[in-house]
């Protein structure tokens, strides 16, 4: 029998599979401090979303782990190369989460181009502006996708029925597979920028893609699309930190971008004088593109599976720090 910490919450079906695979599962927030000073010494594996973050230190105080599972995507709040030189395999879910991104990202774009949120604000102070209200069609525009893995892929397909064209920016993507999915895939990201009225994020946050969004790069956006003056519009539902956020201030202030939503920050929870948020033409969500019932539940299983494949001896399908181990 292992001894399973589940540090962030986790849908109690997949606690539930846990437990019946002969595990003691005991769920509850761990402080940082306390993280550091071995209190996951008894446990075998521990399951974290992106609350807790397991840094090198606390990893070399963590005696006991085998394995960490990540209920999500993004495994940057893991110190992959500490947990795999400490023997510790580092498994995530992928896949789970897709379809709410892809929704929550699609929501974004269509609550920029209506003012769904700034109408709504509007109306509860009273307002009734409805001339100040008028948008534009996403319709006959350019969508410029930051990356093209799954969600990416998903958000192309809804936005094409929405009749966007797709462009994408991935260095890492076999030209064949922008192809089949109807995308022009750019070799360099400034020509996606330069032909892009809407850019939507969906890249992992690494040395190379921190600030990729830039004053210079927003600058490039051209404002125009089919004799339409429709305005620049930027969306993230990926990672904090690949758009720079003071610059996406400035940029909003002088009206080169129109409008900017994020469901991702830089620094998460987003402070009180964050002023970001506070501009008339951004509107956002607290991190919450996995959050739905669907993918919570998909999430639990997947990474439960994950963990007890790990817990069991086996090399998971979804190990992220093979590499080091
Ligand atoms: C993920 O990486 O899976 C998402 O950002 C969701 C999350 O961290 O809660």
């Amino acid at each position: 029998m292992a001894r399973i910490a589940v540090t962030d919450g986790m849908a109690p079906e997949a606690v539930l599979r846990l437990e019946k695979g002969g595990h003691d599962v005991v769920l509850g927030f761990i402080e940082h401090e306390d993280l550091l000073s071995g209190a996951l010494n008894k446990f075998d594996a521990i399951i974290v979303r992106s609350a807790t973050k397991l840094s090198a230190e606390i990893i070399a105080a963590s005696g006991n782990l085998s394995v960490i599972g990540r209920a999500g995507v993004g495994v940057d709040n893991i110190d992959l190369e500490a947990a795999g030189k400490a023997g510790i395999m580092v498994v995530n879910a992928p896949n789970a989460s897709t379809q709410s991104v892809v929704e929550l990202t699609v929501g974004h774009l269509l609550s920029s181009l209506r003012h769904i949120a700034k109408a709504d604000r509007g109306l509860r102070s009273g307002k009734w502006e409805k001339k100040q209200m008028k948008g534009t069609e996403l319709s006959g525009k350019c969508l410029g996708l930051i990356g093209f893995g799954r969600i990416a892929q998903g958000v192309a397909k809804v936005a094409q029925t929405l009749g966007m064209e797709i462009h994408t920016y991935d260095p890492y993507l076999p030209p064949k597979v922008a192809k089949s999915q109807g995308a022009y895939l750019h070799k360099k990201v400034d020509t996606l920028f330069q032909t892009c009225t809407h850019i939507s994020v969906h890249c992992n946050l690494t040395e190379e893609t921190h600030h990729l969004v830039n004053e210079s790069r927003m600058k490039m956006m051209p404002g125009k699309q089919g004799g339409i003056h429709c305005g620049n519009h930027i969306v993230n539902c990926a990672r904090g930190g690949i758009i720079d956020e003071s610059a996406l201030l400035d940029a909003l202030e002088s009206g080169v971008i129109t409008s900017a939503a994020l469901d991702v920050f830089e620094i998460e929870p987003v402070s009180d004088d964050n002023l970001l948020v506070k501009h008339a033409n951004f509107h956002g969500t607290p991190h919450i593109g996995a959050a739905t019932m669907e993918a919570q539940r998909r999430v639990g299983f997947d990474i439960a599976d994950a963990v007890l494949s790990g817990l069991n001896g086996k090399r998971p399908s979804t190990l992220v720090n093979g590499k080091y181990l």
